[in-house]
Parts: structure tokens; sequence; C-alpha cells
């Protein structure tokens, strides 16, 4: 097992469409293994494979709310089949930097169908907190990001601000390189 480089936008790989899991083997399961360890290590809820740069359909969830029964899964191919009720929450991503927050629209209630670690078909009702992560992890599969959801004046700030970051880490860096 082994914690993962988490690529982060404006990455374009997490722009990809991740292809469907069609081989269940043990590499299937290691990288499954260091989805969870990445996810524990950054202390993540949930995290789509594309965000290790991996591009297949496969999602890790790790939500325990006290409202809700908990919910720790490892999906592939996952789908969502029943979706109902509105919910809102503050969301965050390990993939977008600057740990920014914004209220995303959701359902409240899904259901989705995916194939476990080993090839068996499962399915899992979700609500709350691990419906709303189930569907921002799906998401990522589509190379879609809860930032793409808030308003364009919204994300137009952040873009500014995330550009300012990097342009400060850059010379940053390149300091530290004269310096050495
Ligand atoms: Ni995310």
């Amino acid at each position: 097992m082994a914690v993962r480089t988490i690529i982060e936008y404006p990455n374009p790989h997490l722009r990809n469409t991740s292809g469907p899991v069609t081989t269940f083997d043990d590499s299937l399961r290691e990288l499954v293994a260091d989805m969870f360890e990445t996810m524990a290590a950054a202390e993540g809820i949930g995290l789509a494979a594309i965000q290790v740069d991996v591009p297949l359909q496969l999602i890790v969830v790790d939500v325990n709310e006290e409202e809700h029964p908990p919910v720790r899964l490892a999906a592939a191919n996952p789908r969502i089949v029943l979706a109902e009720g509105k919910a809102s929450i503050e969301e965050g991503c390990l993939s977008v930097p600057m740990s920014y927050r914004a209220a995303v629209q959701r359902y409240e209630h899904v259901v989705v169908e995916y194939q476990d670690e080993n090839g068996a078909d499962q399915t899992v009702d979700a609500t709350g907190l691990a419906a709303i992560c189930l569907q921002h992890e799906i998401d990522h599969l589509k190379g879609r990001l809860f930032i793409d959801h808030i308003s364009s004046l919204k994300r137009g700030l952040y873009d500014k601000k995330l550009a300012k970051y990097n342009r400060y880490k850059k010379r940053e860096e390149r300091e530290q390189e004269m310096h050495r």
C-alpha cells in the first residue's frame, strides 16, 4: 500500500472522462487500497481514481455521520439509479487548491449501483453527506469538479486568487532553487 500523489486543478487530466473498470484483479485491489490510504492521509471523505491520475471509473468513499448509517466503500463503474430531494452543503475537494469551499446544489438521497473490488454487483442507498459525496465523486469520473457548479462570479474570483497563489508559489520555488 502506498499514498499516491493527488493531482490538482487546473491539471487538465482532471477533465478527462474515465473509462470503465473491466478487470477485477490484484492490481485493481492494490489501487483501491492505495486510494483508501491516500484519502485517509489527506483527511478526505471521498476520492476518485482520476485524482491519483488513473482514468478509471473507480471511487472510494468513507463517510461517518451520526444521523445516517456509515458508508465506506470502493465502487467501480458507479451509476446513480435514483436521485431525489435537495441538499446543499459547502463542499471542498482534495484536488481543488487552497482548501476552497463552496455550496453546491445536490440530491439529498441517491441509490447507486456499482461493482465492488471483486467485480460483484452492489447497491448503496445513501442520504445526507454520503449521498453528496457519492455525487461529487461520480462527477469526477465525467471530468467535472464541484467548482463547475458554482456561479461564474464566484468561480472567476477563485480562479484569480488561485492564479496569484500559483505565481507566488513558483516565485518561492525559483528563489529556493537559486539559493541552493
Ligand atoms: Ni473531489
